[in-house]
């Protein structure tokens, strides 16, 4: 008599349709991409508002799509047969500060959409970002830990711990498994960074290699939990593929690589670009810097499901400038 197959071998052969909603922004140009090479073209359906980034072109399916239009998001999750979902569409932290309504409309009631949607249509997993934001000036500024005084003060950091509870009542009481993370400012050469407090350590290389200055708007000694990009998207598969039974946060892991200031990270920039130099010129994204802890402590995350980050500042600088000139030079 055959022995059954373990329940593995037909995990395997369970095909993932995976739909990307916000891939033409600064994360999701990258993890659309990185998921492609892991399922296959076909397999991820990236989706936006905007039209598709360049770099996605020709890589695979593309729909426009307004999570905020719950109906039309249901119809795509039916009619792709999908069965995970990656939320990225957000206002980040300086936009948000500008238009408290509206960032406070996308980033809830996207959010519930996805999740309610993910419910009903029993969606194996969802993937939803928070960040370091949920901080707020009462948490601990270095080495923040996983649970803390958590008290945000801008309208991105409310959303987003407000957030990590939907996240967290819809695993516990419905069973979805969703998981999150709290990114620290990321930092990328393939696409631009959209509207966030920490943009100005993407800023700086574009400045750097095109006028050989930059005008910062944080003051020099303003420290910041920070990552490259390729730790990110690495960080993001690695917690979507663990097994369930290690991810033991149902809110969102803290998630840490480097801190640094502006300062030094001119510094840096200024070993590969002779003459560079910056000034600073703080403006209201200095007050939201300020309310965010200098450091964070992610011993949880290493622990539960082994994040591991590769990249420190000067590792990060070399690989920005590298590519940077390579691009202007093509
Ligand atoms: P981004 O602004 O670069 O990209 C967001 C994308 O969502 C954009 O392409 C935008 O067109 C799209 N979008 C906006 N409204 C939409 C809607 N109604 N329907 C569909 N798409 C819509 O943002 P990002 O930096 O890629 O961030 C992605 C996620 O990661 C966000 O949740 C953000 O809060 C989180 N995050 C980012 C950082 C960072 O440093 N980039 C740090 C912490 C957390
Ligand atoms: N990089 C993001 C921002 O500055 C942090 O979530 O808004």
């Amino acid at each position: 008599m055959a022995l059954a197959p373990p329940l593995a071998y037909f995990c395997d052969m369970v095909k993932e349709k995976i739909l990307v909603i916000g891939a033409s922004g600064q994360i999701g140009v990258e993890l659309t991409m990185a998921l492609r090479r892991i399922h296959g073209n076909a397999q991820v359906i990236a989706s936006d508002l905007r039209e598709p980034n360049p770099l996605l072109l020709g890589t695979g399916p593309y729909v426009s799509l307004d999570v905020m239009n719950k109906e039309m998001l249901h119809v795509q999750v039916i009619r792709q047969n999908i069965t995970q979902i990656y939320l990225l569409a957000a206002i980040l932290s300086a936009t948000g500060e500008k238009n408290p309504g509206l960032a406070w409309n996308l980033n809830m009631q996207g959010l519930l959409n996805v999740l309610d949607i993910a419910r009903e249509e029993k969606i194996h997993k969802v993937y939803w970002p928070s960040s370091i934001a949920v901080f707020g000036p009462t948490s601990p500024r270095r080495d923040c830990p996983q649970q803390t005084v958590i008290e945000p003060t801008t309208v991105y950091g409310i959303s987003k711990y407000a957030g990590e509870f939907w996240c967290n009542y819809y695993h516990h009481r419905y069973g979805l498994d969703v998981r999150s993370l709290r990114y620290p400012g990321l930092i990328s050469y393939k696409s631009e960074p959209g509207g966030g407090t920490t943009d100005y350590a993407v800023e700086i290389f574009h400045e750097a290699l095109d006028e050989g200055r930059y005008e910062c708007f944080l003051k020099p000694d303003t420290y910041l939990p920070m990552m490259y990009m390729p730790d990110a998207i690495r960080a993001t598969l690695e917690l979507m593929e663990a097994p369930a039974d290690r991810i033991r946060v149902r809110t969102s892991y803290n998630l840490s690589a480097m801190s640094f200031s502006p300062s030094e990270i001119a510094s840096e920039v200024a070993r590969h670009v002779p003459g560079f130099e910056m000034s600073y010129r703080p403006d209201y994204r200095q007050t939201i810097a300020d309310s965010w802890p200098q450091s964070i402590d992610d011993s949880v995350a290493r622990a539960d499901w082994g994040w591991r980050h590769h990249y420190d500042l000067a590792a990060m600088t070399d690989d920005m400038i590298l590519n940077l000139k390579g691009r202007d030079a093509v």
